[in-house]
């Protein structure tokens, strides 16, 4: 066994799999095996093509400009990990029957951990509280507001975290711009929360702050400044994953997205380009729309050269091939090294994932 080979039969399942549902033979249970071989248990459909979080694309386009050389750690963040989510809050605004004047808005943030699988480590979670403001309120101007976050723990009878008890206090801040993100480090927190019963969500509350000097408000000339704060408030959590079983190799790899093109039958990697769009991929994976996978082909004759990257076995399969051509085969054209790819994809639930793969790519063949 040599470098890569253990890794030979994903690749050269995932190939055949792509080339059977081109032809539209067997697909559906070839598609259902790649899908596994990807980590998914079913096609994904999004229902609405969520924005891609510009994060995401920013570790994407990095990600396909340099082969990462530490594969599975994300040296954005300086964390391990081969998964990355951006999480919709899926929670709602809490409308209080008695309303306080100083509180602009309350509301539960809820994200469903349920794409993550058993096998996952989390490794990062940070919550983004992004105004999508884009210029001030002019009345509300050097305005100060107050953040509160904290964790529900407790559920009332009819859903809803209950007002003021069994909460804990994660972070209690005060900002005064409203067009930029806020973040918090959560992942202590999101640990806890991959036990669904323990899930119960956030409270968030902003408030308009009481600074020394400020007007007061209600004002008879001012705009209140709590004004449709709600509808430019976006929240979303970034969670970082560590897939263990995907990520056993973290040797360096060179790419070889420029593979030679020379008349020669001998065991050599061929240029393959494989288009998402052409198995019907296009709805889910946002990107790339398709990628360079190559595959091996070609001859191991005897006697074996240094190129071809042959094991001793190898050597002495042609031997005995070359004296008995018809009871040995000839050793077999196989990749002996692979490099990883990343997928921007949207999953089950419409969360945009950016998710690493290893042994995508065939650099290298060989004959063994
Ligand atoms: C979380 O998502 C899963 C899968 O989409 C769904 O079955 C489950 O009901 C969701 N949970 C909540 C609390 O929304
Ligand atoms: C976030 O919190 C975790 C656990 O408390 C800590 O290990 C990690 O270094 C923090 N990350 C950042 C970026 O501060
Ligand atoms: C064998 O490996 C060398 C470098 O390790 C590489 O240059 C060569 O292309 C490989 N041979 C094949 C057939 O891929």
């Amino acid at each position: 066994m040599g470098p890569g080979s253990a890794a030979a039969p994903l690749a050269a399942g995932l190939l055949w799999a792509l080339l059977r549902l081109a032809l539209g033979a067997d697909g559906r249970e070839q598609e259902r095996l790649l899908l596994k071989a990807l980590g998914l248990s079913a096609k994904p459909t999004p229902r609405a093509a969520a924005p891609v979080p510009p994060v995401l694309w920013r570790l994407f386009q990095r990600g396909a400009a340099e082969a990462p050389e530490r594969a599975c750690r994300v040296e954005e963040f300086r964390v391990p990990g081969n998964i990355i989510r951006v999480l919709a809050d899926q929670g709602h605004f809490i409308h209080s029957e008695t309303p306080k004047t100083s509180l602009c808005l309350e509301k539960r943030v809820y994200f469903n951990f349920s794409a993550l699988e058993a096998g996952e480590q989390l490794t990062m979670a940070q919550l983004e509280i992004q105004f999508s403001h884009n210029s001030y309120h002019p009345s509300s101007g050097g305005q100060v507001f107050e953040l509160r976050l904290s964790q529900a723990l407790q559920m009332s009878l009819h859903g809803m975290p209950p007002h003021g008890c069994n909460h804990k206090l994660l972070v209690a801040q005060s900002f005064a711009q409203l067009h930029k993100s806020l973040f918090f480090n959560l992942t202590e927190v999101a640990k806890g929360w991959r036990t669904p019963s323990k899930n119960l969500g956030l409270i968030l509350e902003i408030s308009v702050g009481s600074r020394e000097g400020a007007v007061a408000w209600p004002h008879p000339r001012l705009q209140n400044p709590c004004a449709s704060i709600d509808a430019f408030l976006d929240t979303s959590l970034l969670v970082v994953s560590l897939n263990q079983k995907q990520c056993k190799d973290t040797r360096k790899r060179r790419s070889a997205y420029h593979t030679p093109v020379t008349p020669s039958n001998l065991c050599k990697p061929r240029r393959l380009y494989i288009s998402f769009s052409d198995v019907g991929w296009e709805n889910w994976i946002i990107a790339p729309q398709g990628y360079m996978a190559n595959y091996c082909l070609g001859e191991c004759p005897f006697p074996l050269t240094a190129e071809l990257n042959s094991t001793n076995h190898a050597i002495l399969q042609t031997m005995v091939h070359s004296l008995d051509p018809q009871g040995t085969p000839q050793p077999c054209c196989v990749p002996v090294r692979l490099s990883p790819i990343s997928i921007l994809y949207y999953d089950n639930d419409d969360n945009v994932v950016l998710r690493h793969y290893e042994d995508m790519v065939v650099d290298e063949c060989g004959c063994r």
